[in-house]
């Protein structure tokens, strides 16, 4: 049986690194399509390195665009791979544009589609990310989730019990895996910050890092904050290119607690997040890791399609107002932190689990 395994953009390449590895030596023929929407090497061929990934089968070298330019381009060259190898099924995972793109090709030829992550909702359609997940879900013909409330959104929108199951979490793999060395490393040192004492900060939602007021207005509260503890913030390029752009870099330069750096690599992000006192986030993946590491996670957006982190991981919904925000940071600061429980499935087996629905089903 083959199976086309999709990739694109950084968060995609944690979750497709454990199905590789759990289809070797099975029944199933992988075969990896990098769509290129992630092309430098920092945001993907150091994923590639750092976690064993096989080198893509094919590279459709998409790169940057428009939302439609680049879910257009990723279609017209994935609907010949398709036809050109005839897979059983396509699995793709997350919600990236890549994800949506190369599912609405699989449908019209009738292929069937896997989609790893589904059924998550943040009930926010001014997210592309929602929009993909929508379009993803409705397509699917095995929705693989990572958690109970995953399913119960599917049920509600009416999809049949009988395409879901509850897997666990394919990223959490990955980080399971990787945590041990990870820590070993010494990228904290390197960036001039005492384990356990700063906080990690990541931004690059556009509905953070587009609009110049909004993002004047993170920064005035990252101001406050760094005066408080350290912050290491690995810039997104779109969120360097946005903050040079509305002239707010010399700003962020000036502030003494908080060091910059370039987007790091998959390993060394672990190292620096897993021995962190806290992360500030807008990533969604973010929150997941975090949960299973039980660091306190404060996440700067309104609304999450990863419920379960608030309800039994350790993160908490601050927003994007001032001063909610620091009330969640000097919680942390005051020991009250959150830490949260385990999360049901999320135990490094979930890529084993994918291979042997899929093996089960043909
Ligand atoms: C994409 C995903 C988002 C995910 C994020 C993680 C969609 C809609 N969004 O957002 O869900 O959380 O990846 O990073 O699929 N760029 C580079 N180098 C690269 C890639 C991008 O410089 O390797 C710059 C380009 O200017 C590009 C911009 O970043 O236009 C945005 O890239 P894009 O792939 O469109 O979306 P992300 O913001 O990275």
């Amino acid at each position: 049986m083959k199976v086309i395994g999709v990739v694109g953009a950084r968060p995609n390449f944690m979750k497709i690194a454990p199905i590789a590895r759990a289809f070797e030596g099975s029944s199933l023929q992988f075969v990896l399509v990098h769509t290129g929407q992630h092309y430098d090497h920092r945001m993907s061929q150091s994923f590639f390195d750092e976690l064993g990934i096989p080198k893509p089968d094919i590279n459709l070298e998409v790169g940057s665009g428009s939302h439609a330019v680049q879910t257009a381009e990723i279609m017209k060259r994935f609907e010949q791979v398709c036809l050109d190898e005839k897979p059983d099924w396509v699995l793709v995972v997350g919600d990236v544009n890549s994800t949506a793109a190369c599912s609405m090709v699989a449908a019209k030829l009738g292929i069937r589609i896997a989609h790893v992550e589904a059924g998550l909702r943040s009930r926010d359609r001014s997210m592309p990310e929602e929009i993909n997940r929508l379009v993803t879900d409705v397509l699917s013909d095995l929705l693989l989730t990572t958690c109970q409330e995953a399913d119960d959104n599917l049920r509600a929108e009416g999809i049949p019990e009988e395409k879901i199951r509850l897997v666990g979490n394919t990223m959490i793999d990955t980080l399971a895996r990787m945590v041990d060395p990870a820590r070993k490393l010494d990228v904290p040192e390197r960036l001039g910050v005492t384990r356990g004492e700063y906080a990690v900060l990541t931004l690059h939602r556009p509905s953070n890092v587009d609009d110049p007021e909004i993002l004047a207005d993170l920064l005035g509260t990252l101001d406050i904050i760094q005066k408080k503890m350290p912050i290491v913030f690995p810039i997104h390029p779109r969120t360097r290119k946005n903050i040079e752009g509305h002239g707010l870099l010399q700003t962020l330069k000036e502030m003494p607690g908080i060091t910059l750096c370039e987007p790091l690599s998959y390993l060394d992000f672990l190292s620096l997040y897993s021995c962190s006192r806290l992360v500030l986030t807008d990533s969604g993946g973010i929150q997941e890791e975090t949960s299973w590491l039980h660091i306190p996670c404060i996440t700067l957006r309104q609304n999450t399609e990863r419920y379960v982190t608030v309800e039994l991981g350790s993160n908490t919904m601050a927003g994007t107002e001032r001063s909610a925000i620091l009330a969640a940071v000097e919680d942390v600061l005051a020991g009250r932190g959150k830490t949260g429980q385990a999360i049901p499935l999320w135990d490094g087996k979930s890529a084993e689990r994918i291979r042997d629905t899929l093996i089960e089903l043909g």
